[in-house]
């Protein structure tokens, strides 16, 4: 029985690009059910937050010519990686045949047949694959002309141990069989040499074969002749994988098994892909000239370690012949593939802004943001950098739902958003790299090609307050109501342009929380302060963790979670080197680069029982610095109000630690210090287990805003809290964290107000 359905009625969009420049137009991508039809209208975002205590959702209709009525149908999602390699079936012999590669699934819970090696169509279901069947179960499946059989062995594999697989046919003898040898030395599989796991064979009669129907031969998914969509239907590692034009007999299997970075049995084989070339893109590459090339679709994951690892290198651009492993998921997604519906010329007089094509159908109400950049040459004074590496981080993240340690963090019920039970319906989106891939590993790709749930003007985070992409909009609409001249920017303009995308301005501000930074964007902030500009960093846990983006698909990220810092996953033993670049992964800190150095402050704790205020500390007396306290009444708490947690410090917290790369210069204005128990210090800083890491004790635990200046007249003023921006707003915009930022603001600009 079908589960009952919460939304019958949805519409979803993404669009072809997130941040689009004056003179580019932009395609968007929408799915729907429910309605027949989708009314359209562009707007231009200012506010997204509801609560009655803040301004009130803010959007402006700007009429263009998307604007109007469309049809509205439910498209189909294309997710589930494989590999695809066309032209195999015509060179299959009919005289015997075998599938070998090597394998290591994850997990072993499920329910359906995996397939790992297949010419199969599922249509017609003829063919030949290598599956596992429930249960891990090894199988070979043939079916042609007049008769199919199946052979299977009775045990299932271990899960996290890597084997030599082989499904072989003769039609000399009659004979199908499969064979599973288990390749395990003291590096490469869950358990060591003291506990291998028996070779396992089995054999079945079989009818006469006849040539494979006119299918690609898959990796990790059964193609379909009749123009279905392919979906990834397998949850693990392949490594090695070949074809023989002959059958293999179990000393072939067991010669087999002891293959390096190549196949050790070469008498007739037919071909083989050698998975450690390529690694930075999709390409499969035929391991002879007579081995056709191949692609990986909807994005595995490669840069894993493959059979034949064996301890000695960690990275896998030092040793890529232990790398030829590619791991598959069912739930990997790359670009779900909805057609466009309508596409938006960004004419030259566009402004620059946050922008939404707001989408209706049936009384439900999707925004589907984008950002529009300056057209070179006619950059305002301010640029407001929207984080979009950690949107896509966070992109429809599950934390309170799935993720195992999300209540735990929280320390209270979560609450969940229409859009979080929207999410949750339509698994197919995607998951954040805040989760675990079904398989149980840590999801360290996230494409943008997809709708972001939470990448949306209304959306709460479920452990408390607003976050990120709605969070961003309080600077958004603070910069309105103040009559700043803005732009706005992306995380991926500032990887594209480098120090070019941030020179025009006189002061670059970030969002309030830019987690996730690429080297190339560190490298663009650090150039211009060096060279003279002014950041105001508006937020906390900034520029924490190493991205990078897919040089061949740029609308990928890439995340390696490391054996440090506050994080959701942790990589597999030799696999915290990035498979799109081949640099360290990991925390920046840990690479010589901690946020300090650059913003004056870094990740320090973070908690959800609430938001917590600013004392000014005796640097704020300064004759050098009092600017920035113009207007504030000194006896006053800062930022003890605010729509995030009720306070301006809180959720994520930074402070300053000369030990970790503060600038001597800086300037150390306001702390708060007052946090309770659910903020506890990061684990990169605890070594031993003790009591007293918890707001009420640590004094590590604490927000600090802090301000220095260069030599060469740069500048950076700091927030250090997530929850700032929420208190910018506050009474009509007259207190005490609305005025300090607009007096560094107005200063870093060279205007009076
Ligand atoms: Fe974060």
């Amino acid at each position: 029985m079908a589960a009952p359905t919460r939304f019958p009625t949805w519409v979803l969009g993404y669009p072809s690009d997130l941040s689009v420049a004056p003179g580019e137009s932009v395609d968007f991508h929408v799915s729907g059910a429910g309605a027949d039809e989708v009314e359209v209208q562009l707007v231009k975002l200012i506010h997204g937050d509801t609560q009655r205590a803040g301004p009130g959702f803010h959007e402006i209709e700007v009429p263009s010519r998307v604007d109007g009525t469309y049809p509205l149908s439910e498209q189909e999602t294309h997710h589930g990686s494989y590999a695809r390699i066309a032209g195999m079936s015509a060179l299959l012999p009919p005289a015997g045949a075998a599938l070998s590669l090597f394998a290591m699934v994850r997990a072993a819970g499920s329910e359906r047949a995996q397939p790992l090696m297949t010419i199969w169509d599922a249509a017609t279901e003829t063919g030949v694959a290598l599956v596992l069947e429930p249960g891990l179960r090894l199988a070979l499946w043939t079916s042609a002309g007049d008769g199919s059989a199946r052979v299977t062995l009775g045990d299932g594999l271990w899960a996290e141990v890597w084997y030599a697989v082989c499904g072989t046919w003769d039609p000399t003898t009659g004979r199908i069989s499969v064979r599973a040898v288990p390749v395990v030395n003291s590096y490469n599989s869950r358990f060591g040499p003291v506990a291998i796991p028996p070779s396992r064979g089995a054999e079945a009669a079989a009818s006469s074969w006849t040539a494979p129907p006119a299918v690609d031969l898959l990796l990790g998914a059964f193609d379909a002749a009749d123009g279905r969509i392919v979906r990834g239907a397998y949850d693990g590692k392949i490594s090695l994988p070949s074809v023989y034009a002959r059958a293999l007999t179990q000393e072939d299997v067991l010669a087999l098994a002891g293959s390096g970075a190549a196949p050790a049995v070469q008498e007739g084989l037919l071909a083989w892909w050698d998975l450690s070339r390529g690694i930075e893109a999709s390409w499969v590459a035929g391991g002879t000239s007579a081995s056709p090339d191949g692609e990986l679709v909807n994005m595995p994951t490669r840069a894993v370690t493959a059979h034949n690892w064996d301890g000695s290198c960690y990275e896998w651009s030092h040793a890529p012949q232990q790398y030829g492993a590619v791991h598959f998921h069912v739930d990997d997604v790359d670009d779900v593939g909805w057609n466009a519906m309508c596409t938006l010329d960004v004419t030259p007089d566009f402004a620059s802004g946050v922008y939404a094509l707001r989408l209706r159908a049936g009384g439900f109400e999707d925004h589907t943001p984008f950002f529009v950049r300056a057209a070179p040459g006619r950059e305002k004074k301010v640029a407001l950098v929207l984080p979009t590496g950690s949107y896509l981080a966070y992109a429809n993240e599950h934390l309170a739902t799935a993720a195992p340690m999300g209540q735990a963090i929280v320390g209270h019920t979560p609450s969940l958003q229409p859009m979080d039970l929207l999410l949750m319906e339509h698994p197919e989106l995607g998951l954040s790299m805040y989760e675990l891939h079904a398989d149980g590993s840590g999801v360290s790709l996230s494409s943008r090609r997809r709708p972001i749930l939470n990448m949306r003007p209304r959306h709460r985070f479920s452990f408390m307050g607003t976050w990120q992409f709605p969070s961003d909009l309080y600077i958004v609409d603070w910069l309105e109501h103040g009559g700043y001249d803005y732009d706005v920017l992306t995380d991926e303009d500032v990887h594209r342009d480098g120090p070019e995308a941030l020179r025009p301005y006189r002061a670059v501000m970030t969002g309030s929380h830019p987690e996730y930074a690429s080297e190339r964007m560190l490298d663009a902030y650090e150039a211009y302060v060096a060279g003279g500009g002014k950041v105001m960093y508006m937020g906390g846990n900034g520029f924490y963790w190493v991205i990078s983006y897919s040089p061949e698909k740029p609308w990928v990220m890439e995340v390696r979670r490391g054996e440090n810092g506050v994080r959701a996953w942790q990589a597999g033993p030799g696999e915290t080197t990035h498979s799109t670049t081949g640099e360290k992964g990991g925390l920046w800190r840990d690479r010589g680069r901690a946020p300090q150095k650059l913003f004056g402050t870094g990740f320090t704790s973070e908690g959800y029982g609430g938001s917590f205020h600013y004392h000014r500390m005796p640097d704020a007396d300064l004759p050098a610095v009092t600017w920035i306290f113009a207007g504030v009444d000194s006896d006053d708490p800062i930022g003890d109000f605010g729509l995030v947690g009720g306070g301006a410090a809180g959720q994520e917290i930074d402070r300053a630690d000369v030990t970790l790369g503060t600038p001597p210069q800086t300037h150390l204005l306001a702390c708060a210090q007052n946090q309770d128990d659910s903020y506890k210090v990061v684990p990169e800083e605890i070594e031993f287990m003790f009591d007293g890491v918890g707001g009420t004790e640590h004094p590590n635990v604490r927000a600090d805003v802090t301000y220095y200046e260069t030599l060469a007249g740069g500048a950076v003023f700091a927030t250090s809290s997530i929850a700032w921006s929420g208190s910018l707003s506050h009474n009509g915009y007259d207190n005490n964290v609305s005025r300090i930022t607009g007096n560094v603001l107005d200063r870093f600009i060279g205007e009076r107000r």
